[in-house]
């Protein structure tokens, strides 16, 4: 068994405070190049990664998905200083799936490059808005994708947390 995979697999943990200095380019692109190895139905690669890191889109991004959750002026991307966006497009199999499957390579190659990251749900309902179809626009893809979930990236400014214990009967083998 390959122990250091499992060991990232297990230690990954959400991280809900970050560091403002930006990540590299290069932890960057391992953590979106492992999305892209992520498994889809049908091998149709048809999911849409967007990292977001030019401040004014971080800010109207997170301003959208603030809004959504109802807490205006709030960052729900916890100081994050990527956002990294993942939508279904019309090329999807198995839909919202594939997405969910880009998004948690993501975030344990996020672990296994010494970053921390969160998911961030909303995703699909800041793109269903006026200003979220504006933002796909001037990033110059269709209107017409649809958002699956979004993961706030960068560094840790916090103790690693600890895994909550996993639930008994969680597993059944038959
Ligand atoms: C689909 C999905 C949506 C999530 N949305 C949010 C969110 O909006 N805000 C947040 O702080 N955490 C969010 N999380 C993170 C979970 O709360 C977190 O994974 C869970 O508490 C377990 O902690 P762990 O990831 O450290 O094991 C989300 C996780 C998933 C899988």
């Amino acid at each position: 068994m390959k122990q250091e995979a499992l060991e990232v697999l297990k230690n990954r943990r959400a991280i809900r405070q970050f560091k403002k200095d930006q990540i590299t380019k290069e932890e960057l692109a391992a953590v979106l190049e492992a999305g892209t190895f992520a498994p889809t139905g049908a091998g149709t690669q048809g999911v849409q990664i967007v990292a977001v890191q030019t401040p004014a889109y971080l800010e109207r991004v997170k301003a959208l998905n603030a809004q959504i959750l109802g807490k205006p002026g709030m960052d729900p991307y916890y100081g994050a200083p990527t956002v990294v966006l993942v939508f279904e497009t019309e090329k999807c199999y198995t839909h919202t799936l594939d997405g969910a499957a880009v998004c948690t390579n993501m975030v344990n190659a996020a672990y296994a490059a010494g970053l921390g990251s969160c998911w961030i749900h909303r995703c699909k309902e800041m793109f269903e808005t006026p200003e979220g179809k504006e933002l796909l626009k001037e990033w110059g893809l269709p209107e017409n994708l649809t958002g699956v979930s979004s993961l706030a990236l960068g560094y840790a400014d916090c103790p690693q947390p600890q895994a909550a214990p996993r639930r008994e009967g969680y597993v059944l083998i038959v």
